[in-house]
């Protein structure tokens, strides 16, 4: 049983899964990406997804089974505003629907407004690197706030903007697939931190006790030797531009114009110069293992790495606001690890808490496998796996043991028990140890 007394989790701490509607809803076909995948850039499409813009109320009936109280999803533009300045109502009426179904679960409705994904008219205009951009998204917000702000508290405004820039502006690999346009991925995430602060604007002043944050990616970044000076320089060039730059261009010159910060934790990257290549400033990922440690590689090849959970957490507590985690989860298809991938990142949230961290809540990714991006249905993130063809969904063992923690607000007992056994063990090597 569970020491409740001594659990670390705050009575009333948000427990959830996240999804993003482009991944999980399916024809989706205003969309940029939508757009992307028709016109055969990718060897597969998004197509029915997991079709979860019909199956929403049963995807929520698993999770209110597995005692959560919260849940995370983005509502799609593109639905909302198919084309420039024309509104769907029966769209926005859908997401009425989506966050009073979780409501009446007992479930916090977590909205995520941008994920990603734009209306095509949109992209076809000059998307996140023209001067409108700002003014479009502030736009659609009003739409939505007006819409929902009697039910909705809890707004992530923009997910991730400096990996949407650098798949989509410096990459290439996602719609409008720019390569290397250093300045237009600039102007991408100084618009979106405009974006995020207008939106901010706006939410507050339809309702004033919104809680608006937005989703920061957060790889927790190291040098590989840190006393090469040349490893230590790429490191933290590259902490720099993934961690510290966009949180203070989404806080803006004049102060932090957020209430909360979402923080996707996935993995670690250790660093080391390489004085080649266009990014050479940024040194190179070292993939190998060091000094007799293993490393665990999840399927899509992130590292594996429980403590930096809680080293970012510690971190992101600097900026004086509560934090969110609005993201962590592996792509495997080994549930023990699986199972021992929450555990693990699981102990290192409530060592954060215990040592003093503001943490609100915690969403794994994903509720279910869905359509991962320019990776197509292969990936498999769920708490649930998805047949997309019958659109069954079939719960992993990682759904057990996280609706346990969940349900008790608190994390198993696990001293002495035979499953202590082999989580250890497999956290040894996924390096918690
Ligand atoms: C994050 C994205 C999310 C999903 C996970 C695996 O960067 O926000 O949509 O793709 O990675």
């Amino acid at each position: 049983m569970p020491d409740r007394r001594s659990s670390p989790f705050p009575p009333g701490f948000l427990w959830g899964a996240a999804t993003a509607a482009h991944q999980v809803e399916g024809d989706n076909r205003a969309s940029d990406w939508w757009a992307f995948e028709q016109a055969g850039k990718l060897p597969f499409a998004s197509g029915d997804a997991c079709r979860h813009y019909q199956l929403f109320e049963q995807d929520f009936d698993l999770a209110q089974g597995w005692g959560h109280n919260a849940h995370r999803f983005s509502i799609e533009w593109s639905r909302i505003e198919p084309r420039e300045g024309a509104w769907d109502r029966g769209a926005l009426d859908h997401y009425r629907d989506v966050v009073q179904a979780l409501q009446r679960r007992g479930m916090e409705p977590l909205v995520t407004l941008h994920h990603f994904t734009n209306p095509a008219w949109f992209t076809r205009a000059g998307g996140w690197s023209a001067s409108g951009s700002v003014a479009r998204f502030a736009r659609y917000v009003e739409r939505v706030a007006d819409h929902l702000k009697d039910q909705v508290r809890w707004w992530i405004t923009i997910n991730e903007p400096t990996v949407y820039a650098k798949n989509a502006f410096v990459a290439g690999h996602w719609p409008p697939c720019r390569r290397n346009d250093w300045r237009a991925a600039w102007r991408v995430v100084r618009n979106m931190g405009r974006a995020h602060r207008l939106a901010y604007d706006i939410l507050h002043r339809h309702r004033p006790d919104a809680l608006v944050g937005f989703a920061h990616s957060a790889p927790l970044v190291v040098a590989r030797a840190p006393a090469r000076p040349l490893d230590h320089l790429a490191a933290g060039l590259r902490d720099l531009v993934l961690n510290r730059l966009p949180v203070r261009l989404m806080a803006g010159a004049f102060g932090r114009r957020f209430d909360f910060i979402g923080l996707n934790y996935y993995c670690r990257t250790v660093v080391h110069w390489r004085a080649t290549g266009t990014a050479a400033l940024f040194g190179r990922d070292w993939l190998d293992d060091d000094q007799d440690r293993p490393r665990a590689f999840s399927d899509i090849g992130w590292e594996i790495y429980p403590p930096g959970l809680k080293q970012q957490l510690e971190r992101f507590a600097h900026y004086g606001v509560p934090l969110l985690i609005t993201e962590n989860g592996i792509a495997t298809e080994d549930e023990e690890l699986r199972t021992n991938f929450l555990r693990a990142h699981l102990r290192a949230l409530a060592e954060a808490l215990a040592a003093g961290v503001p943490v609100a809540g915690y969403c794994y990714w994903s509720l279910m496998d869905n359509f991962e991006w320019s990776l197509g249905m292969r990936p498999r993130f769920g708490l649930a796996a998805t047949d997309f063809t019958s659109q069954r969904r079939s719960p992993r063992p990682a759904a057990a043991y996280f609706a346990e923690v969940c349900t008790n607000n608190a994390l198993p007992d696990e001293t002495g028990t035979p499953t202590a056994a082999v989580s250890v063990s497999a956290e040894r090597a996924i390096g918690t140890a």
